[in-house]
C-alpha cells in the first residue's frame, strides 16, 4: 500500500500490517510508514535501558517506604539490615548528606519541591524512609525489609470529603487563568429551556510503563554520570546539579532508550537518594524501583470531581457552558489537572463559567499522566454533550456541528487550522454511524446489549522553548542531527531522521538522529506532545545555518558560486538553484572541494510565539461500539474507529501506533484503571499490575485510525502533537456507548461491572 505524505485527503489505515507494507518514497521520506530505526536493536535485546549498564564495582539499591501519611519518624533501627549479608550502607535521614530541594517542573525535573529525606518528617504514605546499598539486588531487597521504623503519626489530610470543603483556586493553571467567566452563565443556565447539570468523578490513576523507573549512576570525583529512565535529560541534569551542588557541566544524563513514559518519568526521591548513596559508598549504584515502588514513590493522575452544566436554547445552541470542579493535589507540586481546558476551546456558547479548584492532600505528589486534564476533562464534557444531544433529540454529531465555533470561543483568537466537523463526517461514514439507533437498549445479541458512542478528542498544540539542534554533514555523504530529546517508544528517532532526510534531500539511510544525552545540544522535555514540533523548529534553524555555511564554502569555481540562501534548495544530496536547476553541487563535492571532512552547524529554534497568536489544537472524533453483558455487567469494547485532525503526519506507522496507544489507555481509563486509596491510612492498596488493571490484548479490539493529515499552517512543517490525543474523548465515547447499549448513564470512572448491575 502506498501512502503519500502529500495527500491531504483522508486515508484510512486499517492495521499496522497494512501500513507496514508501504514502499518508502526515497525522494520524500516524510509521511512514509518507515519501520522504527530502533526496532532491530530492541527485538534483539541490544538496546540498553537505564538499568542495563554493567559498570565495574556496581552496587545495588532498594528502598523502604513510610507506612504513615503524615508525622515523624520516632526511631529507625537499621542494625539488622546493616548486619545482613552484602550490605554496604543504610541511608536514612540520620546520615544522609545535605541536599538542596529539587526544583519543580518546568524549572527542574522534579515532581515535588519537598526536600528529600532531610529530616524526620513524613509527608505521604509511601515516602522513602531508607535506602539500602548492597553487593547484589537480592541482598539489598532483603535488607530493606529488615529496617524497623517507628512513627509519631499526625492527623493527615487524606479523606477527599474532608479536604474538598477547603478547596481553593490555584493562582493559575499551567500559566493560564484559573477561572474564565464570560457573561452570567449561572443565570443563563437557569433560564435555558433545556438543561443538563451533573457531577462526574474520575479516580486516581497510576502510570504503568513497561520499564520500571530505573537508574545507574556513577561519580568520578565531583563528576556524575547517570543513566536514567527519563523524559527530560537536560532538566534532570539541571536538577541533579542543583541538588548536589555541582556545576551543570559536571552532570551527564543519558537516556537513549526509555521503555514507556507517560508523564512521570521525571525526578523523584529515588534518583536523588541513590546518587547520594553512590557518593557515600564511592561506587556506582543501580536502582530499579519495584512496581510497588513506582506506585508509592512516583506520582500519578489525581482524582477529580467535575460539574458540567449545559444550558441550551430550543434550537440547540448553547446559552451556557459551565465546567467547574476540584482536583486533589499536594502543597508542594503544581499539577492541578487542567480538566476545564477542553471546554475553553471546543464549543460556541453565549456564556461561560470555567473554573477549577484544588484540595490539598498528604499524598505522593500527583503529576502529569498522558493528556493530564484533557483525558478526564473530556470524559465529563463529552458525556454531558451526549446527554444534551439526547435531551434535544438531536444526533450527537449534529449537536457538535451546531456548536462549532468560527474562532476560539474564549480567547477570540483564530484557529490555526481546525477540521473537527470534517473528521466527524469522515469517521461517521467509515464507522457506519447512520446505522446506529439513538434509542438505548435497541440492539442485542443473546445476553449482550450492543451500543455505539461518539466523543470529541482534543489536545493543545505545544512547542516548548529552549531547543537547539546541531547538524553534522560529513564528506562521506552522511548527516547526523543531534538534540537532547527523547525516544520513549513513540518513534522520535525514526520520524526525525525522516524529517531531516526530507529537509536535506538525502536518502533516509544517510541520516542519523542522535538524542537522549544531556551532552547534546539542549533538548526539550518529551511531554505535552511537544517534541515533534519543537525538534523540527530547531532542526530547521540548524539547516538554515548549514546552508549559509555551505554557500560560503563553495568558493569561486562551483556551479553555486555567488548564490545566496533564497536562490537555492536542497536537492538529491546537495544544493541546486531553484529555477536554473542545472546549477547543482552535492554536499560531498562541496566539502571535498573545500578540503573539509565535516561541517557542523548548531542553532536554536525560533521563539514559539505561534500559539499566542492562534488557537492551536489537535482534534479527533472517537467512535466505539460496546457490548454489555446483561447477566454479569461486563463491558467489552468491540469496535473502534478514530478520525483525527492533528496536522501533518510524519510517519504513518508510528503515528497509528501513537494514536492506538492513547486509545488503549483510554479503554483502561473508562473500564478498568483505578488506584485504590485507603482514606483511613493514605495507603495505595493495589500497587501492582495484578490489581491495577491496564487493558490487555483481549480487552482491545482492532482499532482503526484515520486522519486528514492537513498541515497546520502555523506550526513548523505543519505538525501538531499526536502523543496524547488518543486518550482524550475515549472515556466519554465508551460511557456514551454504554448508555446507548443499556440506558444507564454512569458518571463515575471506571465503569466496572458492579456499577452496571
Ligand atoms: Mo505527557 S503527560 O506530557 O508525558
Amino acid at each position: 500500500m502506498s501512502v503519500s505524505h502529500k495527500s491531504v485527503g483522508f486515508q484510512a489505515r486499517k492495521s499496522t500490517a497494512g501500513v507496514a507494507g508501504g514502499k518508502p518514497d526515497a525522494e520524500h521520506p516524510v509521511g512514509e510508514p518507515l519501520a522504527r530505526v530502533d526496532g532491530p536493536l530492541k527485538v534483539r535485546g541490544k538496546a540498553r535501558f537505564a538499568a542495563e549498564f554493567a559498570l565495574e564495582n556496581l552496587t545495588y539499591a532498594a528502598l523502604s517506604y513510610s507506612t504513615i501519611a503524615k508525622g515523624r519518624i520516632a526511631s529507625i533501627n537499621a542494625d539488622e539490615a546493616k548486619a545482613a549479608p552484602g550490605v554496604l550502607l543504610v541511608l536514612t535521614h540520620e546520615n544522609v548528606s545535605r541536599l538542596s530541594p529539587p526544583p519543580l517542573f518546568p524549572e527542574g525535573a522534579a515532581g515535588s519541591t519537598l526536600p528529600v529525606m532531610q529530616d524526620a518528617s513524613i509527608h505521604w504514605n509511601g515516602e522513602p524512609v531508607a535506602l539500602v546499598i548492597a553487593e547484589s539486588q537480592e541482598q539489598a531487597d532483603r535488607a530493606a525489609r529488615l529496617i524497623r521504623v517507628t512513627y509519631e503519626p499526625e492527623i493527615a489530610a487524606i479523606e477527599f470529603e474532608t479536604v474538598r470543603a477547603k478547596a481553593k483556586a490555584p493562582k493559575n493553571i499551567l500559566g493560564e487563568p484559573t477561572c474564565i467567566a464570560i457573561g452570567d452563565a449561572e443565570a443563563a443556565l437557569a433560564q435555558a429551556p433545556v438543561r443538563i447539570d451533573n457531577i462526574y468523578r474520575t479516580p486516581r490513576h497510576n502510570h504503568c510503563a513497561i520499564e520500571l523507573h530505573a537508574l545507574t549512576a556513577a561519580w568520578e570525583g565531583d563528576a556524575l554520570t547517570v543513566h536514567d529512565s527519563t523524559q527530560m535529560v537536560h532538566l534532570t541534569q539541571k536538577t541533579l546539579a542543583k541538588v548536589f551542588g555541582v556545576a551543570e557541566q559536571k552532570v551527564r544524563v543519558l537516556a537513549p532508550f526509555v521503555g514507556g513514559a507517560f508523564g512521570n518519568k521525571s525526578i523523584w526521591n529515588h534518583q536523588i537518594l541513590a546518587i547520594a548513596a553512590a557518593r557515600m559508598v564511592g561506587r556506582p549504584v543501580r536502582l530499579v524501583l519495584s512496581r510497588e515502588g513506582v506506585f508509592r514513590e512516583t506520582g500519578g493522575r489525581t482524582l477529580t470531581e467535575q460539574r458540567v452544566a449545559l444550558g441550551a436554547n430550543a434550537d440547540g445552541t448553547l446559552a451556557a457552558l459551565i465546567h467547574t470542579g476540584i482536583a486533589g493535589m499536594t502543597a508542594h507540586n503544581d499539577c492541578p489537572e487542567q480538566f476545564t481546558f477542553p471546554a475553553r476551546h471546543l464549543y460556541a456558547a453565549q456564556t461561560f463559567l470555567l473554573s477549577q479548584k484544588v484540595a490539598e492532600l498528604n499524598i505522593v505528589a500527583n503529576t502529569f499522566m498522558r493528556a493530564p486534564g484533557e483525558a478526564v476533562g473530556t470524559f465529563a464534557l463529552e458525556c454531558a454533550m451526549d446527554e444534551l444531544a439526547e435531551a434535544l433529540n438531536l444526533d450527537p454529531i449534529e449537536l457538535r456541528r451546531l456548536l462549532e465555533p468560527d474562532k476560539d470561543p474564549v480567547s477570540g483568537l483564530p484557529f490555526s487550522q481546525r477540521s473537527l466537523i470534517e473528521a466527524y463526517r469522515r469517521g461517521a461514514e467509515r464507522f457506519g454511524w447512520q446505522n446506529r439507533s439513538p434509542v438505548p437498549g435497541a440492539r442485542s445479541e443473546g445476553e449482550w446489549l450492543i451500543g455505539q458512542g461518539v466523543a470529541t478528542a482534543t489536545y493543545p498544540y505545544h512547542r516548548f522553548p529552549g531547543g537547539v539542534a546541531k547538524i553534522r554533514l560529513s564528506a562521506d555523504g552522511q548527516a547526523t542531527v543531534q538534540m537532547g530529546v527523547h525516544e520513549m517508544g513513540m518513534g522520535t528517532a525514526t520520524v526525525q531522521a525522516q524529517y531531516a532526510a526530507e529537509l536535506l534531500a538525502l536518502p533516509v539511510e544517510c541520516v542519523t538522529f542522535e538524542y537522549g544525552d544531556s551532552s547534546l545540544p539542549s533538548g526539550v522535555v518529551a511531554g505535552g506532545s511537544c517534541q515533534s514540533a519543537s525538534i523540527i523548529a530547531a532542526v530547521n534553524a540548524a539547516c538554515e545555518a548549514l546552508f549559509d555555511e555551505l554557500l560560503k564554502l563553495v568558493g569561486h569555481k562551483s556551479p553555486l558560486t555567488g548564490l545566496i540562501r533564497t536562490d537555492v534548495e536542497a536537492y538529491r544530496g546537495g544544493i541546486r538553484h531553484r529555477r536554473d536547476t542545472d546549477r547543482f553541487q552535492s554536499y560531498v563535492a562541496i566539502l571535498n572541494q573545500a578540503g573539509k571532512d565535516v561541517l557542523e552547524c548548531e542553532a536554536p529554534a525560533s521563539e514559539p510565539s505561534e500559539a499566542k497568536r492562534y488557537s492551536m489544537h489537535s482534534y479527533g472524533a472517537q467512535f466505539c461500539e460496546v457490548r454489555v453483558n446483561t447477566v454479569t455487567g461486563e463491558t467489552r469494547v468491540s469496535r473502534w474507529l478514530a478520525s483525527f485532525d492533528t496536522g501533518r503526519i510524519l510517519n504513518a506507522r508510528t503515528a497509528a501506533s501513537q494514536f492506538r496507544g492513547g486509545i488503549i489507555m483510554g479503554i483502561g481509563l473508562a473500564l478498568t484503571e483505578e488506584t485504590f486509596f485507603d482514606e483511613r491510612t493514605g495507603r495505595i492498596m493495589n500497587p501492582s499490575l495484578a490489581e491495577y488493571h491496564v487493558p490487555v490484548h483481549l480487552d482491545v479490539p482492532q482499532i482503526e485510525v484515520m486522519w486528514n493529515g492537513s498541515p497546520d499552517p502555523q506550526s513548523p512543517y505543519g505538525v501538531r502533537g499526536i502523543g496524547e490525543i488518543g486518550i482524550t474523548g475515549a472515556g466519554a465515547a465508551i460511557a456514551n456507548a454504554i448508555y446507548n447499549a443499556t440506558g444507564r448513564r454512569i458518571r463515575e470512572l471506571p465503569i466496572t461491572l458492579d456499577r452496571l448491575l
